[in-house]
């Protein structure tokens, strides 16, 4: 088991990385005296495989929990399963003091983590993630949101959880292209901020892709303090949790082409090589360099380029981008494995030179 924290002052919070830890729930609840009574928000199938081991822990503990269930899917970010869980918390009496526990992939740790900012302007919060990319990513940091009319993310907060514990024993039942998803974003964080961590990817790839415990341990906890990292230095994204849309920038423009069609891990794994290759173009990343990303994408089953006739669309969807402005935009290019500026030198046409390939 591996232990972060993230200082934030008061709303500091330890992040707790390891096999078996669904079943210490109760315990590490006692530790920070929330409870007895606590409200877990998930959904069914994350109920079903994982929910009996947080349920089992919490009672032993003795604290009393009952379980809120939204229904599977992205649409659940919304201001209306927002309100049913609302009007589900007020029937069960829950006070300012009832903590909500998000146990689900970054869907739920949003959702609940916005109920939990704004239900009597805040009641504690606990993120149990379940998905890699829930793991490396949405749970720490603190922004919470739903999607409202066209935006993604759009209605939200910034609010820390008072503890994240990620079991890495649950991504075991996740669905190939889910910790696909979730490798993306490790690789990315490798990028932006750890180049041991991308050697690290290189020489387990297999040890991950099996599911190794300590494997997946290292490159949770590693992927988790850059984010903590970040956070801390911008905990409202003034500017510099930019880094963290590495791959990004491209990657949505991928995204909004496929009608979505493309998984976000697999958008993110091409815009990473795009935005390396527009660095590398600049003179900025080694070509040596860019031929290791584009190896270790390629190893951990991600795409490495779109086809052709795709880049047209690509480039349509990134100039609706309101991000995009004249043609120039801001992207985050690497200098070196481990190391990361963002630059506004990089035009449109260039991303579509690397693009075509
Ligand atoms: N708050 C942030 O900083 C932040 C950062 C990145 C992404 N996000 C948000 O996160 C969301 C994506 O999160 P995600 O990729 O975890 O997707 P997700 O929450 O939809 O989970 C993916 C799928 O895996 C299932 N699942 C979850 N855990 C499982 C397990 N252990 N075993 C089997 N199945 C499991 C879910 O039911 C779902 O079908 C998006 O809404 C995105 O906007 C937020
Ligand atoms: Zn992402």
């Amino acid at each position: 088991m591996k232990k972060l924290s993230v200082n934030l002052g008061s709303r500091s919070y330890e992040v707790a990385i390891g096999s078996g830890l669904l079943a210490q729930a109760g315990r590490y609840l006692n530790g920070l005296g929330l409870g007895p009574q606590v409200v877990i928000i998930t959904n069914p199938e994350v109920r079903r495989l994982h929910g009996q081991k947080l349920e089992e822990s919490l009672a032993t503990a003795g604290l009393s929990a009952i379980t809120l269930e939204v229904a599977e899917g992205e649409e659940q970010k919304s201001l209306e399963t927002a309100g049913w869980l609302y009007n589900e918390l007020s029937r069960l009496s829950a006070e300012r003091s009832t903590p909500i526990l998000a146990l689900g992939g970054g869907v739920i740790g949003d959702l609940a983590g916005f109920v939990a900012a704004t239900y009597m302007r805040g009641v504690p919060l606990v993120q149990l993630p379940t998905t890699l990319l829930a793991q490396v990513d949405s749970s720490i940091g603190g922004k919470v949101a739903v999607n409202h009319g066209q935006l993604k993310n759009n209605i939200g907060a910034f609010y820390q959880p008072r503890l994240v514990l990620s079991n890495t024993s649950a991504l075991k039942t996740l669905p190939a292209r889910e910790f696909a998803n979730g490798l993306a974003e490790v690789i990315k964080s490798a990028v932006i901020g750890d180049g041991n961590l991308f050697a690290f990817l290189e020489a387990n790839l297999d040890s991950i892709k099996g599911q190794e415990g300590e494997a997946l341990e290292e490159i949770v906890f590693r992927s988790a303090r850059i984010k903590a990292a970040v956070v801390e230095k911008d905990e409202t994204d003034q500017g510099l949790r930019n880094v963290l849309n590495f791959g990004h920038t491209v990657g949505h423009g991928i995204e909004t082409a496929s009608g979505f069609m493309i998984g976000h891990g697999a958008a993110v794994a091409i815009g990473m090589l795009a935005a390396a290759a527009v660095s590398q173009r600049l003179g900025l990343f080694g070509e040596d360099e860019l031929a290791r990303l584009k190896a270790l994408i390629h190893a951990a089953g991600l795409p490495t380029e779109v086809s052709g006739g795709k880049v047209k669309d690509i480039l349509a969807a990134m100039r609706h981008d309101k991000k995009i402005q004249g043609g120039r935009m801001r992207l985050v290019l690497p200098r070196a494995i481990g190391d990361v500026i963002i630059s506004d030198e990089a035009e449109l046409s260039l991303v579509e030179e690397v693009l075509t390939g």
